[in-house]
């Protein structure tokens, strides 16, 4: 699979099995995404990667867990339902979609580690670039997990809500931030496009372009 045709078919994958991943084939993808861009050279990051079984099923529930909280905040309740229904819902629809993240084989942490790399008067704009930084990284790693056809998911959003539990699972210090997170493993198929709720949402890519200046969005 050539570079296009691996970022073209990426997609969140929320299903997993538990096929296992070889341990060469893990670390080249890991080489791939420490090859990513970093401001100032400054790499302020690394990469957790979690095979164990009850850690990683500790993970995985942290996870699960924190997605329905994210549901219960994101979804707008139905009419008439009660917050606690709602709240309820959310948390049963959390487990019933992600419930095979139990079964990858693989958790990997993208995580922010402060290098003192920057002059007080550029911390902010340092610390904009570590965090972009370790996106690139990711999606370098996803993209090679493509490729090979694995499937990741960027995770930010579902442990926001338990990220000291999370630092407790795998030894992380205070300081050490868990950005991403993604299981790493095979899906039971790859997904093909959008599904068509994320589809409909999406804005065709001319309107994103805009030429020479602000305003011009590229002409169909
Ligand atoms: C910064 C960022 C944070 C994300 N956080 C989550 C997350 O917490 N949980 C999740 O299931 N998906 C998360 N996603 C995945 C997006 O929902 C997904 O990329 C988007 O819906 C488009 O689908 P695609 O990746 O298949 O193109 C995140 C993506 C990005 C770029």
């Amino acid at each position: 699979m050539d570079a296009f045709d691996a970022i073209r078919t990426r997609r969140a994958v929320r299903t997993y099995t538990d096929a296992p991943i070889d341990d060469a084939l893990l670390d080249r993808l890991l080489q791939m995404a420490l090859v990513a861009p970093s401001g100032s050279g400054a790499q302020a990051w690394s990469i957790l990667v979690v095979r164990g079984g009850e850690r990683r099923r500790r993970i995985a529930d942290l996870v699960i867990d924190g997605a329905g909280e994210y549901f219960a905040r994101m979804r707008p309740a139905a009419d008439g339902i009660t917050p606690e229904a709602h709240l309820a819902w959310a948390r049963d629809y959390a487990q019933t979609t992600l419930a095979t993240y139990r079964l990858a084989p693989i958790w990997i942490l993208g995580v922010l580690v402060p290098r003192d790399n920057y002059p007080e008067s550029m911390r902010e704009g340092g610390a904009i670039d570590d965090l972009l930084s370790l996106g690139f990284a990711m999606e370098n790693l996803f993209i090679a997990a493509r490729a090979e056809g694995l499937g990741t998911v960027p995770t930010t959003a579902f442990q926001r809500f338990a990220k000291d539990e999370l630092r407790e699972i795998v030894g992380l210090p205070p300081e050490i931030d868990p950005a991403i997170i993604t299981p790493l493993g095979t899906p039971p198929a790859f997904p093909e496009g959008l599904p068509p709720a994320l589809k409909s949402m999406r804005r065709p890519w001319r309107t994103l372009v805009h030429d020479e200046t602000w305003g011009n969005p590229r002409a169909s």
